[in-house]
């Protein structure tokens, strides 16, 4: 009877449920290209310590929205497009130290903006339109531990200490990019500083500083770049008397007016930046009056010649840089230079070495000689260099190393050939047992047994191209164990790079890297195409794994990976892979960065990063993603986990469907997706209900129906095998009632139908078979009984069986079209005791019945009419023939 309102309620039950679901989703959508930041966006992230949201175009920050960010001590705002700050937006982050708001459009500092960021060390303004210093004075009252602050390109015009109130702490100060025109000290407000740069500032600046103490502990001054007049350039250099370091970088015209023999007055300068003044020829002038200066730095200039006793002055140079420039030759004037322990010549134009280019040069410990020109390297070279540690002759065009190369090196630590060197020969680096670090090769020949003597080497990196005594290929398992024996010679390597020049698919033998058993990171490229899956085994506490580049490593084997089980960084870029089978197949539970791009990852199941419980950073970029709902979960993922950064997330594209190509991943909807499968939920969920509820209508409404259905269906099929077996009905009449009348029909029906009418009757209590079911049982009794006779008493009414029986009887009345039931009322009926009723008001209408009370004066004639009720039947025509 409930039903109608029950289906709603249903319904609006299983919209309830799954509405949250896909709203739940979306609701971080907005973190593409950022315009505004409310109290929602960092909830649930209180753990966070750094925190970048560079590059967006956050305009409004929301009061209240770092309530919650306690942990945070780094934030960067840069490159946004905040105009304001307001007073409260910054409440809550007590524990900043760091805080980037660089390239935004502030032009404002409210007094109390920087109130809560009481433990702030370091900020950076650069490329805002702050023009007031009373701006600055509200950030340093508030902030008084600040160290560092970065002015850059502001609007400032003029810097003046009247304005601070109180001595502050600032160590490092950068006015640069400012229309700056005066700077103003006249009182002792930055006591600690150390670092000032003016540069770049294109005006001339009124250096108004009025007492030399006040500037007593800057070291560092950075005037490149800066075009001021020369009466100002001598004031400053005054008023910094324990100044060490100074960068004059881009001043051409002022070096040439002699600006360094005012600079090198300073007692204290050792250090001095010469970068980038397009200087072509070092004259012996220019550096007359540095004779202190210890760190000289010329590079990025053009010079090509120096001369002889350009740096002769320079009596306790140590450190020369002279990169960038177009020598063809290394320059005399570095000759004899016995206080020089750094010298660096990189990209230069020298193309050979004399044994004298490092004469007397006893103390040098580092020489660089990167990206030259260099095809030939004779020993006597380095003959003075005894005690140089660190070599860098990487990007030149040598061949190989000549004989005596490791005796006279054989103090070196580090040696980089990285992209030269095409042929390594066997003892090459025999006596050099300290080194600690060597980088060779640019597809070299390699014989065995070039890498004896190096038992202490830490990190390899070489580029094997051949071995040359097996004169056996890369492309056979033969030729790579050769080469690899040659690492159970280096028991302490902890890092080893394997570059191949091209991709030229070696066999990896199982043991590549046996002996290598402290072996942490391995890194290769183009090296992966036959691999043996079981390399692995002699590597297990690597922590960082790399093999990128490969074109042929098409089908990993997924197990490769499993008995790393340490591994902190893999990085599988450049691979063609199509799945993550060997992601998931490993057991990469200490795994935090992973980095995939450039593979043609085509749809991600977002569970494999299950399997990954420590990963804190995933680059997908440059995958062939398929915008559909395929990868719906694996954006809902990036979108929503809180763990793992997933870098560059928002610039993914898609590259499949073509309708979709090129549209960003994530700003494919995917709530499409979640509505199609709401869908599907809803309509099967739907379909459910409804078929539950049609079942308990159909069983509350119609189950004797169909109960009676299946045993009219049961009895026609026993009817038709009776009637083929020719049998016959076994009782004239089934006798149905209720207990309460069994006195009457044992008393009277029974003794006058069965003993003097001699009929044979089924009844109730006496014939039915134990143990069948009891509709059954009724059923049964019902057709094999010709007739059913119901005694019918109030009782009986009431009473559920016996309402069944004349049910079914009567089912059996219109399905047969013949008359097998006989009405016998016992007492009188009131319509309203009939009233529910139906079917025997129904035939009571239509067929006549027998009444015991209306014919107790007539039993005689009572009984005769039951008997020709029960005679009748065999012939349908004939009906009830008893008459009230
Ligand atoms: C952000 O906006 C820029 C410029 O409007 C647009 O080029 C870029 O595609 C946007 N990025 C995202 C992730 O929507
Ligand atoms: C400057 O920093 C020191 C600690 O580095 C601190 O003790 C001192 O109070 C600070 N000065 C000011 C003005 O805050
Ligand atoms: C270097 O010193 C040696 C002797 O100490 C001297 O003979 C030589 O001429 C000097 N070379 C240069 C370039 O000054
Ligand atoms: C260089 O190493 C070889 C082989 O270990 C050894 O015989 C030789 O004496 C060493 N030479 C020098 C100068 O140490
Ligand atoms: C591996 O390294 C440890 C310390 O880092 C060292 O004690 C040990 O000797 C090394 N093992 C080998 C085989 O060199
Ligand atoms: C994965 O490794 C952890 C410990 O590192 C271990 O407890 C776990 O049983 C391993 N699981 C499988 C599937 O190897
Ligand atoms: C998405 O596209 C891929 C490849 O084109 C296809 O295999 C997959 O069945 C698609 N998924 C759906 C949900 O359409
Ligand atoms: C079938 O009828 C007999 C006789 O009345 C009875 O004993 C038996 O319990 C009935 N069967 C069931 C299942 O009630």
């Amino acid at each position: 009877s409930s039903l109608p309102p029950s289906l709603p309620l249903f319904l609006s039950l299983f919209f309830f449920l799954s509405l949250p679901l896909s709203s739940l989703s979306f609701s971080l959508v907005k973190h593409f290209n950022l315009t505004r930041l409310g109290r929602s966006d960092l909830s649930g992230l209180g753990q966070l310590q750094t925190l970048h949201l560079g590059s967006n175009q956050i305009s409004h920050i929301e009061s209240g929205t770092f309530l919650y960010s306690s942990a945070l001590t780094q934030l960067s705002l840069s490159e946004n497009e905040l105009t304001v700050l307001t007073k409260d937006m910054f409440d809550g982050l007590s524990s900043v130290n760091f805080l980037h708001l660089g390239i935004n459009q502030i032009q404002f500092i409210p007094k109390d903006a920087f109130g809560p960021l009481t433990k702030l060390r370091e900020l950076h303004l650069p490329n805002n339109n702050l023009n007031q210093i009373s701006d600055i004075v509200n950030i340093l009252v508030s902030c008084p531990m600040l160290q560092v602050l970065n002015l850059r390109k502001n609007h400032l015009i003029s810097f003046e200490s009247d304005r601070f109130p109180f001595p502050l702490n600032i160590t490092d100060l950068d006015l640069g990019s400012n229309p700056l025109r005066k700077f103003t000290l006249h009182q002792n407000v930055f006591p600690h500083l150390k670092s000032l740069s003016l540069s770049p500032l294109r005006l001339d600046l009124e250096w108004d500083v009025s007492d030399d103490s006040f500037l007593q502990n800057l070291r560092t001054l950075d005037l490149s770049s800066t075009d001021f007049a020369f009466e100002t350039y001598k004031l400053i250099f005054q008023s910094v008397a324990s100044l060490e370091d100074l960068a004059l970088r881009v001043v051409k015209t002022l070096l040439a007016r002699g600006l360094l023999d005012f600079a090198c007055k300073i007692p204290s300068l050792r250090k001095l930046d010469l970068r980038a003044n397009a200087l072509s020829v070092l004259s012996d002038s220019l550096l007359q009056q540095c004779s202190d200066v210890t760190h000289l730095d010329l590079s990025g200039n053009s010079l090509s010649v120096m001369s002889q006793s350009s740096l002769q002055t320079l009596r306790r140079l140590s450190w020369l840089n002279l990169n960038t420039n177009a020598l063809t030759q290394v320059p005399v004037a570095v000759r004899n230079m016995s206080t020089l322990t750094f010298l660096s010549i990189a990209k230069n134009d020298l193309k050979k070495l004399e044994c004298s280019d490092f004469l007397g040069l006893q103390r040098l410990t580092e020489l660089i000689l990167t990206n030259n020109r260099l095809t030939d390297l004779n020993s006597c070279v380095f003959q003075d260099l005894l005690n140089l540690k660190i070599l860098y002759i990487d990007q030149n065009l040598l061949y190989t190393f000549d004989k005596q190369f490791s005796v006279t090196m054989r103090k070196l630590l580090v040696l980089n050939a990285k992209g030269t060197i095409g042929l390594l020969q066997k003892g090459v680096f025999q006596n050099m047992t300290h080194l600690r670090v060597l980088a060779v090769g640019k597809g070299a020949f390699i014989d065995d047994g070039a890498f004896e003597g190096l038992t202490d080497l830490r990190y390899l990196s070489y580029s094997p191209m051949f071995n040359t005594e097996t004169g056996a290929g890369l492309e056979s398992a033969s030729g790579w164990r050769s080469l690899s024996q040659q690492f159970s010679n280096m028991p302490s390597l902890q890092i080893l790079v394997i570059t191949l020049p091209f991709s030229m698919c070696p066999v990896l033998p199982r043991d590549v890297l046996q002996g290598l058993n402290n072996l942490t990171s391995f890194s290769s490229s183009r090296f992966f195409c036959k691999p043996h899956p079981e390399m692995f085994l002699f590597a297990p506490r690597l922590l960082n794994l790399e093999i990128t580049d490969n074109e042929q490593w098409q089908s990993p084997d997924p197990k490769i990976l499993t008995p790393l089980r340490d591994l902190r960084k893999l990085d599988l870029s450049e691979n063609h892979l199509q799945s993550l089978d060997l992601i998931s197949e490993a057991n990469l539970t200490k795994l935090e960065r992973l980095i995939l791009t450039n593979n043609e990852l085509k749809i991600i199941d977002e569970h494999v990063f299950d399997s990954l419980p420590s990963l804190k950073y995933l680059d997908l970029s440059g995958n062939l993603f398929v915008c559909n709902c395929s990868n719906a979960g694996f954006i809902q993922w990036v979108l929503s986990n809180k763990q793992v950064y997933v870098a560059r997330a928002f610039q993914y594209r898609c590259a499949y469907p073509l309708s979709h190509q090129g549209e960003l991943l994530l700003s494919f909807n995917v709530r499409s997706c979640w509505e199609s499968e709401g869908l599907i939920c809803f309509v099967t969920s739907s379909f459910l209900v409804l078929v539950t509820l049609l079942s308990s209508f159909v069983y509350h409404f119609l189950r004797w129906q169909l109960v009676y259905g299946y045993f009219l269906f049961r009895a026609r099929l026993y009817d038709r095998k009776k009637r083929r077996e020719g049998s016959t009905h076994v009782y004239d009449a089934f006798v149905s009632y209720n207990v309460h009348d069994e006195e009457w029909v044992f008393h009277h029906l029974v003794p006058e139908l069965e003993e003097r009418q001699g009929w044979k009757l089924c009844l109730h209590h006496r014939d039915f078979e134990p143990g069948k079911a009891i509709i059954e049982n009724i059923t049964d009794a019902i057709y094999s009984s010709r007739k059913t006779l119901c005694v019918i008493s109030a009782q009986y009414l009431q009473s559920e069986w016996c309402s069944r029986e004349i049910q079914m009887a009567s089912f059996r009345l219109l399905d047969e079209q013949k008359d097998v039931l006989v009405l016998l009322f016992l007492e009188e009926l009131s319509s309203n005791q009939l009233s529910p009723f139906y079917r025997v008001r129904k035939m009571m209408r239509s067929h006549t019945y027998l009444s015991w009370t209306q014919a107790r004066s007539h039993r005689g004639l009572f009984w005769e009419r039951v008997r020709g009720a029960l005679q009748s039947g065999n012939d349908p025509t004939n009906t009830l023939t008893a008459n009230a």
